[in-house]
């Protein structure tokens, strides 16, 4: 409960509104603020300034301060100042903290037309940095990002196909970045080596890679047969023997919300032919994948973290999901179990080559694996909150948010 003061203290001089505040404690826990705690910083759980610690009454257990914005006004009225803000940590020390190359102005975003990579960028430039948008089509709209935003934002645009190391090579030079954000790019023989191996030649110092939770192991003792993890697991041991283990994140993220488009149709069409109903995922979404993405991309990782798990906050069955979403959308949905084949055939209908395909039946069909028993789901739902600010999106509110993503 908050009650509002105000007060004025002598010809030019006004003086700060003042808050006070009962904080809610229970018997056992340490008290909000002692003796001597005057002109201490009261900051949210995120690390952001909310006021100023004034005084108390212990035998009330209230606590009085200023809130930072009422302080900013009053220095404003006194010296006539039009913009007052805190000043960020010194970069040195921002650095050497997160253990992180040299000072960056520039980031460079490989697939930014992505759900996740066009969220990476625009939480990057964001965060202050100068974002180079490295496309396979420079033409191509990016979701969420009109062209004005672009412009306004200075984001640029560059050419880029990540299995074409010279063309990243020359992105990365041109854009002076030393720090990327890369998908895993299908189709390269050596699972992104000589792209990797072109990025650090041309300057890049830190990678923010986007990898999987499927590797829960050390990437090293994954078996080719798992080729999910597998995949991505090649492409961390190259970014660990490349750029050293200090020097890239992975984000390791759990079961995507965006799957589910895959079933829009069906959705629409009042019958969803789903393999393993009961197979459960965590939907974890692209906003909140991307904005972890792009706040390490500039800020670096946090705890000492190098592998991020990233999750949603419930484990859902997959047609309880299609269930929830038809009521979300107001259609009659019904979910039917469909065989291993007929599964195959439609991961092939939509472009997943089979051997992936192969993988997901193989996995789905089973009660118990690593994509069930999530490794380090707490700290994977947890993630979002400690680099975001907010706990990790319920998939009913992305549902809602993205409808029109359902539509056919
Ligand atoms: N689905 C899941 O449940 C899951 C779980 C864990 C991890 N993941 C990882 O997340 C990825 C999908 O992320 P998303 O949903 O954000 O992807 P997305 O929306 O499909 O976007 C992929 C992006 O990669 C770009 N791209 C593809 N090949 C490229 C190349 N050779 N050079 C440059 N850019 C290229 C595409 O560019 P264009 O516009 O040119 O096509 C597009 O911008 C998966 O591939 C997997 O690695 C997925």
């Amino acid at each position: 409960m908050f009650k509002r003061f105000k007060s004025k203290k002598g010809p030019g001089y006004y003086f700060v509104i003042t808050w006070v505040s009962n904080i809610a404690t229970s018997e056992s826990s340490i008290p909000f603020a002692e003796a001597g705690d005057s002109g201490a910083w009261i900051t949210r759980v995120d690390g952001k300034v909310f006021g100023i610690l004034t005084g108390g009454d212990p035998r009330k257990g209230t606590t009085f301060f200023c809130r930072i914005s009422d302080i900013f006004d009053d220095i404003k009225d006194i010296t006539g100042a039009v913009e007052v803000r805190i000043a960020p940590a010194p970069v040195s020390i921002v650095f050497s903290f997160c253990k992180l190359p040299s000072p960056m102005s520039s980031v460079i975003v490989f697939g930014p037309t992505g759900n996740v990579a066009s969220v990476v960028a625009q939480t990057a430039q964001k965060h202050g940095a100068t974002v180079f948008l490295a496309m396979r089509d420079t033409e191509k709209p990016i979701s969420g990002l009109s062209t004005e935003q672009e412009q306004e934002g200075g984001f640029k645009r560059i050419s880029a196909d990540l299995t074409n190391p010279e063309s990243v090579a020359a992105a990365a030079k041109i854009s002076g970045a030393k720090r990327a954000f890369t998908y895993l790019a299908h189709g390269t023989p050596d699972s992104m080596r000589a792209t990797l191996t072109a990025l650090k030649s041309a300057g890049i110092e830190f990678v923010v890679f986007l990898s999987s939770f499927t590797i829960t192991s050390d990437p090293r003792d994954v078996a080719p047969d798992e080729i999910i993890p597998y995949l991505h697991a090649q492409v961390e041991i190259n970014l660990d023997e490349i750029f050293g283990p200090e020097n890239y994140v992975a984000l390791r993220p759990g079961g995507f919300a965006t799957n589910l488009l895959r079933f829009k149709k069906g959705i629409n069409d009042g019958e969803v032919r789903v393999f393993a109903p009961h197979f459960a995922f965590d939907y974890i979404t692209p906003g909140d994948m991307g904005r972890v993405g792009g706040t390490i991309l500039v800020q670096g990782p946090r705890n000492g973290q190098r592998k991020v798990y990233l999750y949603g906050p419930k484990i859902i069955p997959q047609g309880e999901a299609m269930l929830t979403i038809g009521k979300l959308l107001g259609k009659e949905v019904k979910v039917t179990a469909i065989s291993g084949e007929e599964a195959l055939e439609q991961y092939t209908r939509i472009g997943i080559p089979k051997p992936l395909g192969d993988y997901m039946v193989r996995k789905s069909g089973t009660p118990s694996n690593e994509l069930t028993d999530r490794a380090f789901y707490d700290i994977g739902v947890e993630n979002v909150q400690l680099y975001t600010g907010k706990p990790s999106m319920e998939f009913e509110e992305w549902v809602r948010e993205n409808s029109e993503l359902f539509n056919v």
